[in-house]
């Protein structure tokens, strides 16, 4: 089977962590006819991995391959045709708000729901044809769901136990893994006298102590208040990074899965709308709702009046000026766009701007110190109000513009991103 570390994490994203070498857990040795098992033609539960297993590149891509899958409750569609495939190593975000179907997924993927239609399959492997016990995953419940009369240890032991590990293996797996996620001076506290970060980080344990080889976390941070969530998030995903495993983790909070994840799909009633790097969902939102649900944005609707392979005019009743970005789209003149442009990319000016594209004209109708910077309302005389940041470094030295004030909004022609769903 699959040892944790072998798969170096080759996750690039902003703001996660940087890897970690540690052969910590590797001196453990190898659970003979472990959850899963691959290499040979045929797996545990006596299927052929799939004929793309073969090429090494494109099963560590497709690692988990969630292929046209549907959830259905009685006359409820939970989930609807998700395709994705998660690479080996990948600690991976789905993002949606309440109710778009994350946790059904989630649950599909553990086994503990079934599907309605379509495939999962994990290291090439149907989850459908697998019996509960090889499944090769381990899902961390938002609630942990710790056995309150145990020991941090017996409740990090007890699926082991289970397992029929037994002895020196057992105590030495437990130690080990309650080192990993730094609780190994708690072993013998019970839950209740823990804090609710320390509960996490069991909970946590008693999911990797088991080595999946896929690891499942719904809202992992939910129970924790918001301080102590972003120095959890830091150290969780150094952790993971630590152990190499494969994640998938459930989150609402886009602050959340952007800092952690290396890849984040971002859902919308029971689809799959943009899968990419924070990065990429960011700056390159393929549509309103990505745009609009990934950080603030200005979303300015218009018509195309001028369409060329390296820009665009635009032209939007909210504005006196035409909108200008500097890439072509593919559809016809006059078709209805949108043009999204981040708060951050908007300056604010008291003289009228210099070029003949992408401004406005308004006044201060409010504003919100936020900081680190500060958040401009600017009403514009088309009654459209556009949000602007200024970095509290760049709003200080200016002479800031207050309430009221007369002042243009403008933007550069590499701001604007062209929605055209
Ligand atoms: N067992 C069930 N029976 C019937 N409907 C269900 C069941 N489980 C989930 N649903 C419905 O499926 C949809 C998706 O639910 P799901 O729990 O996957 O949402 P979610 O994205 O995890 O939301 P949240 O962020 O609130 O946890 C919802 O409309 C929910 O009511
Ligand atoms: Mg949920």
């Amino acid at each position: 089977m699959a040892q944790w570390n072998e798969a170096a994490r080759t996750r690039k994203s902003a703001g996660a962590g940087h890897p970690i070498m540690s052969e910590q857990l590797s001196a453990a040795p190898a659970q003979p006819g472990g959850p899963g098992g691959s290499g040979v033609p045929a797996g545990p539960n006596g299927r052929r991995p799939e004929p793309g297993m073969r090429s090494p590149d494109w099963a560590e891509n497709n690692f988990v391959r969630i292929v046209d899958v549907f959830k259905k409750f009685d006359e409820t569609v939970a989930v609807k045709g998700v395709n994705l495939s998660v690479k080996r190593g990948e600690l991976f975000a789905l993002l949606g708000s309440s109710g778009c179907g994350k946790s059904t997924l989630l649950r599909m993927l553990a086994g503990l729901e079934s599907v309605s239609s379509g495939h999962i399959l994990i290291d090439g492997e149907d989850l459908a044809a697998m019996p509960p016990y090889r499944r090769p995953t381990n899902m961390m419940f938002q609630s942990y769901a710790l056995f309150p009369h145990m020991s941090v240890e017996s409740n990090v032991a007890f699926g082991l136990k289970q397992e029929g590990v037994r002895g020196a293996e057992l105590k030495e797996r437990v130690h080990a893994t309650l080192e990993l996620v730094q609780m190994a001076r708690y072993a013998q506290r019970k839950p209740s006298q823990l804090s609710g970060g320390q509960q996490q980080r069991v909970a946590l344990a008693r999911s990797l102590v088991k080595r999946p080889k896929l690891l499942l976390l719904d809202e992992p941070m939910s129970a924790l208040d918001k301080q102590i969530r972003q120095r959890t998030q830091i150290e969780l995903v150094n952790i993971l990074d630590k152990v190499g495993v494969t994640c998938i983790m459930v989150t609402h909070d886009q602050e959340e899965a952007m800092t952690m994840a290396g890849r984040i799909a971002v859902m919308s009633e029971g689809e799959i709308v943009q899968t990419g790097t924070p990065h990429e969902v960011y700056e390159y939102p393929n549509s309103r709702f990505t745009a609009e649900f990934i950080g603030s944005t200005n979303l300015f609707d218009g018509n195309v009046v001028e369409d060329e392979p390296d820009h665009i005019f635009v032209e939007s009743k909210d504005l006196p000026s035409r909108l200008y970005v500097n890439h072509g789209i593919t559809g016809p003149l006059g078709m209805p766009v949108t043009i999204s442009v981040r708060p951050e990319r908007i300056a604010l000016t008291r003289k009228p701007p210099e070029g003949a594209y992408n401004w406005g004209h308004g006044t201060i109708a409010n504003i919100a110190y936020m900081g680190g910077y500060t958040l401009y309302h600017v009403k514009l005389d088309s009654g459209k109000v556009v949000l602007a940041n200024l970095s509290s470094l760049t709003a200080g030295e200016l002479e800031s513009p207050t309430w009221d004030d007369e002042v243009y909004v403008r933007w550069s022609a590499s701001a604007g991103v062209v929605l055209t769903a």
